[in-house]
């Protein structure tokens, strides 16, 4: 796991923009792993002005998205399927064909997720997972206790999680209770992931993430030190806390 750390917000962004752009540009056909939150909003910016200045262009990539809320239609504001539109797909070229997010409204959810596995599969696997950090430790929606080789599953959001993510939500009490998530072991499969973290509210979770140097079920983020190929972008903020 190496460490990039940056000042702030934009300089996070900035370096997290530096590696896709890179990575994409070499390979025009990169299978990209997305993520969402307010952590990843400054990246899509970035990528979308390179797409508008004609520096880049997303018509051979592919995307997945690491999760998507049970119960809500790709249509409603604040599913993860109208925030990728919202920030990046409605934006640049990837053609339709070429996202991919788990359908939180499948009648039937289990098979939607094995879907989900073999559609990752069938496209090559995952070349850059980008990934942000829930204050518990989180990544995608794997609570603490998911196990290493968990794939596409349904999960229950912790009341933490359900909190964290409410400020999305006109009331608390409209966040839903489940989702879909890829697991830690789809995430672990991806070639090379990024890890971006800003802000003083994610660093506990930084703190402990440093303070392991193997998987510990209590922190999902700490799977990652299983992975060979890991950046952790992060701002003073998010690493007030940790001892180097
Ligand atoms: C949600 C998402 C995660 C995301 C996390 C952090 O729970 N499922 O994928 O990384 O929140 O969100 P934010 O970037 O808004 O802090």
């Amino acid at each position: 796991m190496r460490l990039i750390r940056v000042k702030d917000y934009a300089a996070m962004s900035d370096e997290a923009f530096a590696i896709v752009y890179e990575r994409m540009s070499t390979n025009p056909r990169l299978t990209l792993g997305l993520a969402t939150g307010s952590t990843p909003v400054g990246l899509y910016e970035r990528l979308v002005s390179a797409y508008r200045t004609g520096k880049l262009s997303f018509r051979e990539a592919r995307s997945f998205n690491l999760d998507e809320y049970v119960g809500l239609a790709p249509d409603h504001p604040q599913s993860y399927a109208y925030f990728m539109r919202e920030h990046l797909f409605d934006h640049v070229d990837l053609p339709a064909g070429r996202w991919d997010i788990p359908s939180g409204i499948a009648p039937d959810l289990a098979e939607e997720c094995a879907r989900y596995e073999a559609a990752i599969e069938a496209a090559g696997g995952i070349d850059l997972q980008v990934l942000g950090i829930g204050p518990n430790g989180h990544i995608g929606f794997n609570e603490p206790g998911t196990s290493l080789d968990s794939r596409t599953h349904v999960v229950e959001l912790t009341e933490s999680t359900r909190r964290a993510n409410a400020r999305f939500f006109d009331r608390p009490e409209e966040v839903p209770t489940h989702a879909i998530t890829m697991g830690l072991g789809t995430i672990l499969r991806a070639r090379e992931i990024i890890l971006l973290a800003s802000g003083e509210s994610k660093a506990e979770a930084m703190a402990r993430l440093f303070s392991l140097n193997d998987f510990d079920p209590e922190l999902p983020a700490s799977s990652l030190h299983r992975h060979p190929e890991v950046w952790v972008i992060a701002d003073e903020a998010a690493l007030s806390r940790v001892r180097v």
